[in-house]
């Protein structure tokens, strides 16, 4: 498995959904409103509707079992939102944490300099007429306590990373890890973005899964050269298609002065390449900056050669909203089916799709419902399930594969006499005929053989 070969301009994109496709599916079917859409919204703030939180916390699952849970060198952490201004002068965002805005001279609109094409004032068309760039801070502020002046400003945080550097040493002597471990943590993060587009993909408040891996300074780069690998194969495990992901490194020049290297993950967008999680080697910048700062000492003590040393960082950073977008955008396909008919299918993975099995009764009349009612219940603590009884069962089937359920149950007449029921396959609309004794474990068999094959370590070339 490799996307080492696919060139700059990537391959046509076999995404078959635009944005637009995919915000008003979102809206539609419950999985992203635009936020307080009563009041008119709110620019580039949206509310997570009750299937986007599911995809949203499988997504989160997911990361959690496979940065943490499944691993013996990966702890937690939560760290406050708001936290002691001094944290981000030493990290550097008070003062770098930058992006370069223009104006233009006609309309007055603002925007990011690099999102300005052919020199052509994105609001009013006008061209060549902008300020000189300047740098803009995306920190997003507030004041906090009861006093309104100065003295109570405080920056809500815009990544969680931190979170993990100034806890470095509570961590450490609480779990007594050695070298190399990592700190995951996933929370909310917020920057004042200038132009905020592409729907969920940049937005000023967001959420991140962050991890960040201290290892010997000998062994950085071969630590950096494994995450790039182990996180690609993460993204095979959700069911995103190899030609639609590619590593990009950075070229030297894109590189912050303390890094020796960084990748991000991209993914082929509709709109092009973008990125969708970044792999940095942060070397010994973040821990030494905080232990300048704070006048703590933040080393490690190696017990195998006596030496105090400053480890080094590598992070995996990967945004929530950005890769549920990428999962609708993967899993979208209208199909036109013999007889003129045509669906929509959301092929998501089992094991992030928002509904596993829905439990539909043929009919609605009492005979069927109570039998329907106590299978969905046997159904209800090992998958994530719906029950609709509503309208026919050909528009109930389309319902359930605009929402990527994997699996329906279907209640007949038959049940009754013969204690078995119909399971019926989201992506070939296959049927088959189960006794109600057996259907959890013929379900659980049928979602694991849907889920995609995740690619070993050594297949995954980079
Ligand atoms: N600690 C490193 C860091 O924050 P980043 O590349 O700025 O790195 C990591 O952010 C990820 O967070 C990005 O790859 C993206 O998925 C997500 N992200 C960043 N800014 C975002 C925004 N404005 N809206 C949505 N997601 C964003």
């Amino acid at each position: 498995m490799t996307n080492a070969q696919i060139p700059e301009d990537g391959p046509p994109s076999e995404m078959q959904a635009d944005l637009e496709t995919i915000t008003s599916l979102a809206k539609r079917r419950g999985f992203v409103f635009p936020s307080a859409e009563i009041y008119g919204g709110f620019a580039a703030a949206y509310d997570y509707g009750p299937l986007g939180v599911e995809l949203k916390r499988n997504i989160r699952d997911r990361w959690w079992r496979a940065m943490v849970q499944e691993r013996d060198d990966v702890v937690g952490l939560e760290a406050a939102i708001i936290t002691n201004p001094a944290v981000w002068v030493a990290s550097g965002h008070v003062a770098e944490f930058t992006d370069p805005l223009v104006e233009c001279l006609s309309c007055q609109g603002r925007f990011r300099a690099d999102h300005v094409e052919a020199n052509t004032c994105p609001n009013c068309g006008t061209v060549g007429k902008f300020s000189e760039p300047r740098k803009f801070n995306m920190m997003l502020s507030t004041i906090v306590g009861p006093v309104a002046d100065e003295s109570g400003r405080a920056f809500m945080r815009p990544e969680t990373a931190q979170g993990m550097f100034v806890n470095f040493d509570n961590v450490q002597t609480t779990t007594r890890k050695r070298l190399p471990f990592g700190v995951a943590q996933i929370g909310k993060s917020f920057r004042n973005e200038i132009t905020v587009k592409q729907f969920i993909f940049r937005t000023r408040e967001f959420e991140q899964m962050e991890m960040e891996y201290f290892c010997h300074p000998a062994t950085s780069l071969e630590t950096h050269a494994y995450w790039k690998k182990e996180r690609l194969r993460w993204y095979y495990s959700l069911g995103i298609r190899p030609q639609h992901l590619r590593l990009r490194d950075h070229r030297p020049d894109e590189l912050s002065h303390y890094s020796k290297a960084t990748a991000d993950i991209e993914v082929h967008y509709p709109w092009g390449w973008g990125e969708v999680e970044g792999i940095a080697h942060r070397g010994a910048y973040d821990l030494t900056q905080h232990a300048t700062h704070s006048g703590k000492r933040l080393t490690y003590f190696d017990p195998d050669t006596n030496e105090h040393l400053v480890p080094h960082v590598v992070e995996p950073a990967a945004g929530v909203d950005r890769i549920m977008l990428t999962l609708m955008l993967e899993a979208y396909e209208e199909q036109h089916l013999d007889g003129g008919d045509s669906r929509v299918v959301m092929h998501f993975a089992p094991a992030i799709a928002p509904v596993t099995v829905a439990i539909l009764p043929l009919s609605r009349k009492d005979t069927l419902e109570p039998t329907a009612r106590r299978i969905w219940e046997m159904l209800r603590p090992t998958f994530r399930t719906q029950y609709d009884d509503a309208q026919s069962i050909g528009r109930r089937y389309r319902r359930q594969d605009e929402i990527g359920t994997p699996l329906c149950v279907t209640v007949d007449f038959e049940t009754l006499t013969d204690d078995a029921v119909t399971i019926r396959e989201r992506d070939t609309m296959a049927q088959i005929r189960v006794p109600i004794a057996g259907l959890i474990g013929a379900l659980q068999g049928r979602l694991a053989a849907l889920e995609p094959r995740v690619p070993s370590l050594d297949e995954i070339e980079v």
